[in-house]
């Protein structure tokens, strides 16, 4: 008997042909009254198949009585009620470290495209701007100050990536990380004062959100860059826009937005601001890693009880 999983969202199709294969799947998003649904068919469900995006929250949750997992595609987990599951002893698995290159890649990515105008000077030459004149300098990456907040396994991976700039990595984290050759910042607004670059790869949540607040913004100053590859909701993203309208900071470059998919329309035409849809673990292989760990957690706990990456 496959064990009965309710699907929050549609994946990518290789995961939900997996996940059909192995379990008793149902697809909530294609119910037209999933309330009704859930209502009657709750109690059927013994896991939950979610992901980053669309979570699980405590009223999902409390409508499968018999639920004893969550399987999340993704290593976010802020959009899922950790609290009301804990309360009724469910695990939460996630996607954690198949993910720390790919996004890591991207935070560097962006940090080199806002500062160097790669984005701004496409535009620039394919407007025929070129025949008028050169793109204006930018700034140099090579041998700057990055400031990381939130130094764990993504993090991590950033400051690697800084070595092979010739950058000076400082971090601030609720703790001190042991066994890292990178200095400790207790400060955020010190940090922020201190680096050229700051980026963001804590965790979302309550706990951290607008922990860019605009004393921090203010901090990071007119020379310096956002980098934000983690959650929307770490930064003040009205102070953020503001301080960019008013060259408070000289650029961001984007990847998570506190209201996905809306993006403030003031950022949609800043030349120092660079803007990806939420793309930084977008690759094939990336993907395919999470789906596979997605689908793992679900087997390893029903063979097991135990899961293959389990959050806190
Ligand atoms: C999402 C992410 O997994 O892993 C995370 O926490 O933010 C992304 O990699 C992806 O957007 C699918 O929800």
């Amino acid at each position: 008997m496959k064990p009965r999983i309710l699907q929050k969202g549609a994946y990518m199709p290789a995961l939900d042909t997996a996940l059909a294969q192995e379990f008793d799947v149902h697809q909530l998003w294609r119910e037209t009254d999933q309330d009704t649904f859930l209502a009657n068919h709750g109690s059927e469900f013994v896991g939950l198949a979610t992901s980053a995006r669309w979570g699980a929250d405590a009223v999902l949750i409390a409508r499968l009585p018999n639920l004893k997992v969550i399987s999340s595609f993704g290593v976010g987990y802020d959009t899922i009620d950790i609290a009301a599951a804990s309360a009724r002893g469910i695990p939460v698995g996630n996607t954690p470290d198949v993910l720390n290159d790919c996004v890591a890649d991207i935070a560097f990515g962006l940090l080199i495209d806002v500062a160097r105008g790669l984005s701004a000077s496409e535009r620039f030459l394919r407007r025929g701007d070129w025949k008028r004149g050169p793109f204006a300098l930018q700034t140099r990456v090579s041998g700057k100050r990055l400031g990381i907040l939130g130094l764990g396994r993504i993090g991590r991976a950033i400051a690697k990536r800084a070595s092979g700039f010739d950058m000076d990595v400082r971090y601030h984290n609720r703790r001190r990380v042991d066994n890292v050759d990178f200095t400790y910042e207790p400060s955020l607004i010190e940090l922020a004062r201190w680096a050229d670059f700051l980026v963001l790869a804590s965790s979302g949540g309550p706990e951290t959100r607008h922990l860019v607040s605009v004393e921090v913004i203010d901090a990071l100053g007119a020379d310096g860059f956002l980098i934000n590859i983690a959650r929307g909701s770490i930064v003040d993203e009205a102070a953020l826009v503001a301080a960019l309208v008013n060259n408070k900071i000289a650029g961001a470059a984007l990847d998570v937005f506190e209201n996905e998919p809306d993006v403030p329309q003031a950022l949609l035409t800043m030349d120092n601001v660079v803007l990806l849809p939420h793309i930084a673990s977008g690759t094939n292989e990336t993907r395919q890693a999470m789906a596979d760990l997605t689908v793992a957690n679900l087997r390893s706990f029903f063979s097991s009880g135990k899961l293959v990456a389990q959050v806190i």
